[in-house]
């Protein structure tokens, strides 16, 4: 069935349906999205100490986050460079009960290789190979471990797997985030601290979470909820929305929870909007930010597949608050919990039905207008 442009100005054009499920899509989005730009990877304060490491997954490349000994955060590809092996299991990764590996982390120390048992400091620098000599036809040096690009922003830790790249080209974080920065730099963000991750699995493409977050066309339907505690939402299908502003919730109400209300203060240095209104960003290509007065909901796409995607979202707070005797969480994150899994049921209709071959491209009405914004960052990118 064709859609008669002339008829229907107001409706713009998503993406053609196979850039939801093509794996062949998804591969060139891992190489020139995900391999190229800054995604955000977690939060400093999941390694706080000297020796803390993470191993994440990103589209496949495995990558050891760690804070060296020095204090620094720094990031290398989970690769020996010897002969390739994995230096460090992933999360949830498990031997035979009857095999022992060697290796591992030596706390601040560094990493061991379980093959020939090559160390390396956490800045990435080979330390040790054993019964081999430097200067002896081997340059230690010239061995350290592939690195990927770090830099920190708000308690954040971003990524850059392709790190030469974009320091030729000049790509910094910086230069990546647009306005961002500026909309939020009231929310004191680097001092925040998570009080929990909850981790979602979501069978949707990334692209699709994405959209949903950026329109409110749909709250008035699957948020009855959010929409008690913010009409804003429903109001014309959400086309109305001041982002820039905040928005409103119901007279009374200041935050994300049950009642709307708390008893948590708002973060200091918050202008008067801020401090009743709710704010959101979405930073490309895996960072959603959902800010009230007094906590933090940050969102990490961890896409897996075309059709699927690791979701985890990290509760932050003001650790004035958090260190109160009668300091409770759960009023915003049970709340957000039920807002964020009618999301991702949603999410999953909407890919189950772009997988039908009658699905060719989907459309954004008016008031969607900034999920149009996906289609030009993701062309943009893999063209
Ligand atoms: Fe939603």
């Amino acid at each position: 069935m064709t859609v008669n442009a002339e008829n229907n100005a107001g409706m713009q054009k998503s993406l053609p349906s196979d850039f939801y499920r093509s794996s062949a899509i998804f591969a060139q989005e891992k190489e020139k999205i995900f391999c190229r730009d800054w995604f955000c990877a977690g939060r400093e304060d999941q390694i706080p100490a000297p020796g803390n490491v993470q191993v994440l997954n990103i589209l496949g490349e495995s990558v050891i986050v760690a804070r060296t000994k020095e204090g620094e955060i720094r990031a290398h590809y989970n690769v020996c460079r010897h002969r390739g092996s994995r230096l460090l299991p992933e999360p949830g990764e498990e031997l035979p009960a009857d095999i022992k590996l060697l290796g591992g982390v030596l706390g601040a120390n560094g990493i061991r290789c379980p093959y020939h048992l090559w160390t390396y400091a956490l800045d990435g620098k080979l330390l040790n190979a054993p019964y081999t000599k430097e200067g002896e036809g081997f340059c230690k040096a010239e061995f350290s471990l592939y690195p990927v690009g770090v830099e920190l922003w708000g308690g954040f830790i971003f990524l850059n797997l392709t790190p030469e790249v974009a320091v030729r080209d000049a790509r910094t974080l910086k230069s990546s985030f647009g306005e961002a920065m500026e909309r939020v730099k009231r929310y004191p963000l680097a001092d925040l601290r998570t009080v929990k991750r909850i981790v979602y699995e979501v069978q949707a493409n990334w692209k699709i979470i994405l959209e949903n977050y950026n329109e409110c066309y749909h709250c008035g339907a699957v948020h009855p909820e959010l929409c008690d505690v913010v009409p804003a939402f429903q109001q014309q299908g959400g086309a109305a929305l001041e982002w820039e502003k905040g928005i409103p919730h119901k007279e009374g109400a200041v935050t994300f929870t049950w009642t709307g209300k708390t008893n948590r203060a708002p973060f200091p240095g918050l202008d008067e909007n801020e401090k009743v209104r709710h704010k959101g960003e979405l930073i490309y290509p895996n960072l959603m930010l959902s800010l009230a007065c007094d906590h933090v909901a940050a969102f990490m796409l961890w896409p897996k597949a075309s059709n699927r995607t690791t979701v985890t979202c990290d509760f932050l707070f003001h650790p004035d608050e958090i260190k109160k005797s009668d300091f409770a969480s759960s009023d915003a994150i049970e709340f957000w919990d039920l807002v964020n899994r009618q999301d991702w049921e949603i999410c999953k209709r909407v890919q189950q039905g772009t997988e039908s071959r009658v699905h060719q491209f989907g459309y954004y009405a008016p008031m969607e207008d900034a999920s149009l914004d996906i289609r030009r960052y993701v062309l943009e990118h893999l063209k």
